[in-house]
């Protein structure tokens, strides 16, 4: 892609996107991010020129979110009508032709997705992670750095995976959950928790009405 893209979000995770973009060769216009501190400054020669909540809803053009906090991607991605959003794939990950993946998405280097994989808009496959055949990754979900899911596990909207999560084959975990780093899941995971450990346990429920509805707020994830 030659054109020119719009990145949102200029924290930690922008790092990764910013430099996923470079391997792309693709130019960025201009990174945006509510931390004043972070206006003016540069991230691998890309500057960070405003903050998100300044720009116009109705603005066009390219753009990807590089913000790892699944709810703010939901409510950022809620508020702009007309970007288009791209998908990115490191050149350096594995995307089986037969997978799908949707508008916003990033896989990061060393990400495998195997065989008929279906992975949602706004999702964000980490470093090494790997996904294999049939899986199913809700909107704004985010599997972490070398996470692994068996064949056809079922990840909901929102949901997240911590750094060296794995799950066994053909299992769920439910919308907006949280799965800590290095979790095992050999059950089936409801909405709305937090689950942890080997194999993994709920440890918390969390309050569904607060989920999307989270103030545009400085960016730093
Ligand atoms: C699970 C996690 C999100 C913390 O959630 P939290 O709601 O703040 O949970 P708390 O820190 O209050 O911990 C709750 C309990 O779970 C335990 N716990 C937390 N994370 C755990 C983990 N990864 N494995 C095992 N136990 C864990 C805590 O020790 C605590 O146990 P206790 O009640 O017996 O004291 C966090 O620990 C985690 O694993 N994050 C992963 C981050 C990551 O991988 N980021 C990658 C970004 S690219």
């Amino acid at each position: 892609m030659n054109e020119e893209i719009i990145v949102i979000g200029g924290g930690g995770h922008a790092k990764v996107v910013l430099s996923t973009l470079i391997d792309l060769r693709m130019r960025v216009q201009g990174v945006y991010d509510d931390d004043p501190q972070k206006w003016g400054k540069e991230c691998f020669g890309a500057k960070i020129v405003g903050s998100i909540s300044g720009l116009d809803p109705l603005l066009e053009g390219n753009a990807i979110m590089a913000i790892g906090d699944n709810k703010i991607r939901h409510t950022v991605a809620k508020r702009f009508l007309k970007l288009h959003w791209a998908s990115l794939i490191h050149p350096y990950a594995f995307v089986h032709p037969s997978a799908s993946i949707g508008e916003g998405s990033v896989v990061f280097a060393g990400a495998v997705i195997q065989a008929d994989v279906v992975i949602g808009g706004h999702c964000i496959v980490n470093s090494n992670a790997t996904i294999d055949h049939d899986c199913v990754l809700g909107d704004y979900s985010h599997i972490g750095p070398g996470v692994c899911l068996a064949g056809g596990v079922s990840v909901g909207e929102g949901a997240f995976f911590g750094i060296g999560a794995v799950a066994i084959i053909g299992r769920d975990v439910g919308k907006w959950s949280i799965i800590g780093a290095g979790g095992v899941i050999t059950v089936d995971i409801p909405d709305y928790v937090t689950a942890v450990g080997v194999p993994a346990r709920v440890v918390k429920r969390h309050d569904e009405p607060t989920r999307p509805d989270v103030a545009m707020k400085s960016i730093l994830v």
